[in-house]
């Protein structure tokens, strides 16, 4: 099917081209979800030093849980936004105490992980565990838009949900956080916001707004 075709291009060129990263050396939920948080508000060259770095220094959850405060957040420094660090560490007691160190391994009970939404908890539950649902950012919204012409305004909260659906009918149920991580691979490169290239792209032919010549007409985006 086209759907078959499509997640065998992207998937052929992820295996080929995807980005070499440090959290993607192994699906470790602890290295997921520290990645994804710092990820959340800094750019990915930014973040690289940060990782290997709080890594060292906290190497598992139960690091993390019993560090003092202080430490985590002199970690931090230089990243911003501290209320991540914080939340992060308080996720890390959660995965201690209230889970006795057993990861919660879908997405709905990550989110109950304090600073965990809807789109990290994907992301850790797709990387880490495999479950075959979306993590739902500016990437996948922007990518999603362009290859299905998808008209929802992404300002609108309930555009997650649409997209949402989208993806879930189009990912491969046994590669889901490859499928995941493919998306914002294509979302930092061909399909980037600024000067994208799609005729390049490894799913040219799947995507209907460079089809249509259309491209930079998505994602659709009201001011709030
Ligand atoms: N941005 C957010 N999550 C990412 C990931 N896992 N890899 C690369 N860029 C990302």
């Amino acid at each position: 099917t086209k759907i078959e075709q499509f997640q065998k291009a992207l998937l052929e060129w992820y295996d080929q081209e995807g980005r070499d990263l440090p959290w993607r050396q192994d699906h470790d939920p602890y290295h997921v979800m520290v990645s994804e948080i710092m990820l959340q508000q800094t750019q990915v060259q930014t973040v690289i030093p940060y990782y290997h770095n709080f890594i060292a220094k906290f190497p598992t959850v139960a690091a993390l849980a019993a560090a003092p405060e202080a430490e985590v957040l002199k970690a931090w420094e230089g990243l911003g936004y501290y209320s991540r660090a914080r939340n992060l560490q308080t996720a890390a007691k959660q995965v201690v105490q209230d889970y006795d160190g057993v990861w919660p391994q879908t997405a709905a009970e990550l989110q109950k992980l304090q600073g965990i939404g809807p789109y990290t908890a994907g992301a850790i539950a797709s990387i880490a565990f495999g479950e075959p649902v979306p993590a739902v950012d500016g990437n996948a919204f922007r990518v999603f838009a362009r290859l299905f012409k998808i008209d929802a305004d992404i300002a609108q909260p309930k555009s997650r949900g649409i997209f949402a659906d989208v993806i879930q009918q189009v990912m491969p149920k046994d590669r889901p956080g490859d499928f995941n991580q493919a998306i914002m691979d294509l979302g930092s490169t061909y399909m980037r916001a600024k000067d994208p290239d799609p005729a390049h792209s490894p799913v040219a032919a799947f995507d209907q707004s460079y089809l249509d010549d259309v491209v930079l007409d998505y994602p659709v985006k009201t001011k709030k």
